[in-house]
């Protein structure tokens, strides 16, 4: 069984779907024993307790040691993280330790919008203001490279002239709800 350790940053409705997708069922491989969160605060705390699943809030200081970070990771035994809303660089050492079994979900159809700053809603809204027809999500592994890791997977959906941030927000949250635990899952098959 793979465990599996998600970083998330804000609302964590990704980090919920993965963790009903792989601690609901016994058959997928994987099942997630550990949510870290750099953010008091952030909705993914509430939803990782009501889910049963331990959640740690570092500060950032603490998230760049390597003294307080691997040994953490190890004690929940963690194979795969898994970048859900994560808005912080991951540090050298922890990209070293888990080299290629680091991934993140990006919401747009990388490499456009990607890089520092292309964030949330700073990605619907150049998507948005440069008047672009269709956008979607990438899942890749992660590198040094702010979004530039090899990508695994990525789906579009067809935008509209009249399509707000909103509205293009709201089509991006589909294809993660859709598509993240189960591209999880092939990557787990793989490891
Ligand atoms: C998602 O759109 C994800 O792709 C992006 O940040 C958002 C996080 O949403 N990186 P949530 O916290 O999982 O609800």
């Amino acid at each position: 069984m793979v465990n599996i350790a998600i970083f998330a940053s804000g609302n964590g409705s990704n980090a919920e779907n993965i963790i009903n997708y792989f601690n609901g069922a016994t058959d997928r491989g994987a099942h997630v024993n550990l949510v870290i969160c750099n953010r008091k605060g952030a909705g993914v705390i509430d939803r990782a307790a009501r889910l049963g699943v331990d959640c740690r809030v570092m500060t950032r200081a603490e998230l760049s040691s390597p003294e307080i970070l691997l040994p953490l990771l190890k004690e929940y035994s963690a194979d795969l993280i898994v970048l859900a809303g994560y808005l912080l660089m991951i540090p050298e050492f922890l990209l070293r330790q888990y080299e290629g079994r680091i991934i993140n979900i990006h919401p747009s159809l990388l490499p456009k919008y990607g890089g520092k700053g292309m964030y949330g809603h700073h990605v619907h809204e150049a998507v948005v203001a440069a008047g672009e027809r269709e956008t979607g999500i990438s899942i890749h592994y992660v590198t040094e490279e702010c979004d530039g890791g090899e990508i695994i997977f990525q789906a579009k959906t067809a935008l509209a002239p009249t399509d707000t941030v909103e509205d293009v927000e709201a089509k991006i949250h589909v294809l993660e709800q859709e598509n993240f635990p189960r591209v999880i899952e092939t990557v787990v098959r793989n490891l």
